[in-house]
């Protein structure tokens, strides 16, 4: 009877111990799905040279070349799957679907450069060290760089609609400066940190109004220097909130703290997410309506993509404010849970092999709305293994 009460203690102990691991369930069954479901999109692929961006109109998946802004984004979620699992068998797909696009070095044709080698190489080399990744990042930062105008103290967006723009600058930008910055510290070379510190300040200035909120486009002068135009390409309206536009520039001015550790870029980030964070149009579950200034709302679509990119800004911001922390780490874990939620999380086998539901891409021209997004599952796969790590390292 005595060794029967013993053995029903040593049961209850046991489980007392294994009942901390099972509060993060969630965490661990949402990743262990999108590990699932990378699985199935990579086996759906033919070959490593086309990249899953999202479905188009007919259901069928959209696939762009190397060339495509977004084509970072699927090696880059790749490489956090190896991240999360350790195992070779991830680290071989994320190197084979980097590897075409190591010809975007010397693409000096558009300021997404960031996007397309900071997600692949740069998680790559920093997750390998492989030196010819890191040549390639240097070489790309170099083209990036190129696209600098010094007058206007900013780096050009897009080529594109000579007669409509002077010198875009458009607020997804501030993410390519995250390749600068990394490439000043490697590299030594104070002039890409430059660079990306004057086009932090520039779009500080011109991009946000008094509320925080921005504007997508400005256009400058390149003789000038002088703002010419402030307006939108992808939101409802030059004056609304875009809701990814507001996302850029949060995960934006978080690193350039973390990076130059200026005061004014921890302030700027912190209003961005007090102006999303309180905003009457952010529904229950926070993930926002493609646009805050949406007009039906709440019959619009949702945006995905801006709830990941937000959810991974804010567990970075979190680290560095001095009065927000809990408020940014419940906010990011509201978010996360709701994407991790089945009505986001997509079964595995279905959605075209990617991980998350109901992103919006450009609605004014009925472009990827309501549909999966690579950048989504990249950014969510990042917030996630953030989340992840500060779990474990504070009682969140
Ligand atoms: N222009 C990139 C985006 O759709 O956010």
């Amino acid at each position: 009877m005595k060794q029967y009460s013993l053995s029903i203690l040593v049961l209850i102990i046991f489980s007392a111990c294994q009942s901390k691991p099972q509060q993060d369930d969630w965490v661990t069954n949402s990743l262990n799905q999108a590990r699932e479901q990378l699985a199935y999109a990579v086996q759906m692929l033919d070959d490593t040279l086309s990249y899953p961006r999202s479905v188009n109109p007919d259901g069928s998946l959209h696939l762009v070349e190397a060339s495509d802004w977004t084509s970072g984004f699927f090696p880059g979620s790749l490489w956090y799957m190896y991240e999360y699992t350790r195992d070779p068998k991830w680290e071989d797909q994320a190197r084979r679907w980097s590897a075409g696009l190591a010809e975007q070095q010397h693409n000096r044709g558009t300021h997404d450069i960031g996007f397309m080698l900071y997600c692949s190489f740069g998680n790559g080399y920093r997750l390998t060290g492989d030196q010819e990744y890191r040549a390639i990042l240097l070489e790309g930062a170099r083209s990036l760089a190129s696209r600098y105008n010094p007058r206007v103290k900013a780096i050009r967006s897009w080529d594109w609609a000579r007669n409509r723009w002077s010198f875009p600058v458009i607020i997804d930008n501030m993410m390519n400066l995250e390749l600068l910055f990394w490439a000043a510290r490697e590299s030594g070379d104070q002039s890409f940190y430059d660079i990306a510190y004057n086009h932090a300040l520039t779009t500080m200035n011109n991009h946000f109004r008094n509320d925080f909120s921005s504007f997508h486009v400005v256009d400058y002068d390149t003789i000038s220097g002088a703002v010419r135009k402030q307006e939108t390409f992808q939101g409802h309206a030059d004056e609304s909130a875009w809701a990814r536009g507001q996302a850029w520039g949060l995960y934006g001015y978080k690193f350039c703290f973390r990076e130059t550790r200026d005061p004014r870029f921890l302030e700027q980030a912190e209003a961005i997410a007090l102006y999303y964070l309180n905003h009457p149009n952010l529904p229950e579950d926070k993930v926002p309506y493609w646009d805050f200034d949406a007009p039906g709302i709440p019959d619009e679509p949702r945006d995905a993509s801006a709830a990941a990119l937000v959810a991974s800004a804010l567990l970075e911001l979190s680290d560095y404010t001095n009065t927000h922390r809990e408020e940014y780490l419940q906010a990011a874990e509201a978010m996360l849970k709701s994407l991790s939620s089945p009505a986001y999380l997509a079964t595995p086998g279905s959605n075209q092999g990617f991980i998350l539901k109901h992103s919006t891409g450009y609605k004014p021209v009925n472009s990827e709305v309501d549909k999966p997004l690579n950048y989504a599952d990249y950014y969510y796969l990042e917030a996630m293994l953030r989340y992840r790590e500060k779990k474990e390292q504070t009682s969140l």
